[in-house]
């Protein structure tokens, strides 16, 4: 556990990036998150994943829930292409320093920047009162969690960008008040056809595992009926599909579909429109539920296997948090060092 802590602003590039234990794994997550993760852990840059149980519980989780998503989550990492021999994939709670981090930068972070982040706004909505102070400090131990490796590279959805720079303040206020150049100015790294996945039901809204209605997002565990069920019923407008990007503007449930093609396909929303221009919904949703069901029903197929035996995944986790902590620990110490907390 004695890695060189890095300390200047040439960082090495480092990935990190985390989803959340609450609930089913989406489309959108696997789009905007998972299956970038693996396209970056191919690429040989060093890359941390998390499973970041200690911000579920920001609101309420059933425990037994939580443990059984923590395990899905791992499960989906894995089916999704994640090798726990070349990537790091841990859960947070197993990594103490992110917490202990976490700390430190809730005397960094001011209320008023808080108080911005617009997923405090949505989610705590008219009644911040009765929500929980983790809701609210979540972005710092956010923060925490990306700087205890000194990450430069943050793989993340469109709806986490806020946070990301948030990071990036918290690090250059830190450096600032320290006058050091400790923490890296993180990047996010949103790329691709699918950073802000949409509802089925409505392309204004974002796919998300916590809208009431299940026919609004495809989840990593429907089988493939489901999955052919809920695109055949996607909202869609009544035009044929037009020939070139331009045309897909005011169009949000068409360009989501397309985008989702884009994003399955690998390949660009121009590359998809030259070939489906001119359809109509009713021909080119079969083509897409073709392409999902022949993307996603492998993915579930192996989540389940997996989820058969979980002493394999308690395993993992063990061994990934220990890598991380060889990473994390250091790095924490300095940073007491550098605050004046006597004994690091
Ligand atoms: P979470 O758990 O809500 O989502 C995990 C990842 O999935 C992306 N995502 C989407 N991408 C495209 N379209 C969608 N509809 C969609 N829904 C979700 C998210 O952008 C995210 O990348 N706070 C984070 C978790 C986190 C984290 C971190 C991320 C904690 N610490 C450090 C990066 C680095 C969250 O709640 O993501």
């Amino acid at each position: 556990m004695n890695e060189a802590v890095q300390t200047s602003s040439e960082f090495a590039p480092r990935v990190f990036s985390g989803i959340q234990p609450s609930g089913g794994l989406t489309l959108g997550n696997y789009l905007g998150a998972m299956k970038r993760f693996v396209d970056t852990q191919n690429t040989g840059v060093q890359s941390i994943y998390c499973m970041v149980d200690q911000h579920a519980i920001t609101v309420w989780q059933d425990p037994d829930k939580l443990r059984r998503a923590t395990y899905e989550l791992c499960a989906g990492y894995i089916a999704s292409g994640l090798d726990p021999e070349k990537s790091i994939l841990f859960n947070q709670s197993q990594v103490p320093e992110h917490a202990q981090l976490g700390w430190v930068f809730n005397c960094v972070a001011r209320m008023g920047w808080m108080q911005r982040m617009t997923q405090w706004k949505d989610k705590a909505g008219k009644n911040q009162q009765n929500a929980s102070l983790g809701l609210f400090a979540y972005p710092a131990l956010m923060a925490a969690d990306i700087l205890v490796y000194h990450a430069t590279h943050v793989p993340v959805g469109e709806d986490q960008k806020q946070h990301v720079e948030l990071t990036r303040d918290i690090a250059a206020k830190f450096n600032h008040d320290y006058g050091v150049d400790f923490f890296p100015i993180a990047e996010p790294v949103i790329e691709g056809a699918a950073t802000r996945v949409m509802s089925l039901r409505d392309g204004t809204k974002k796919m998300s595992k916590s809208d009431p209605s299940d026919a609004s997002r495809i989840n990593m565990t429907d089988d493939a009926d489901t999955i052919a069920k809920k695109i055949r019923k996607a909202k869609t407008d009544p035009d044929a599909l037009p020939s070139e990007a331009k045309g897909l503007e005011d169009r949000p449930e068409a360009r989501n579909l397309v985008n989702i093609y884009a994003a399955l396909a690998e390949t660009s929303v121009d590359a998809v429109l030259a070939e489906v221009g001119g359809k109509q919904f009713s021909e080119f949703k079969p083509i897409l539920s073709e392409l999902a069901v022949s993307k996603l029903a492998p993915i579930s197929t192996e989540m389940a296997r997996l989820m058969e035996d979980t002493t394999e995944i308690d395993k993992i986790l063990a061994r990934g948090a220990e890598q991380a902590r060889a990473i994390a620990q250091p790095i924490l110490k300095e940073t007491y060092k550098i605050v004046g907390m006597v004994g690091a």
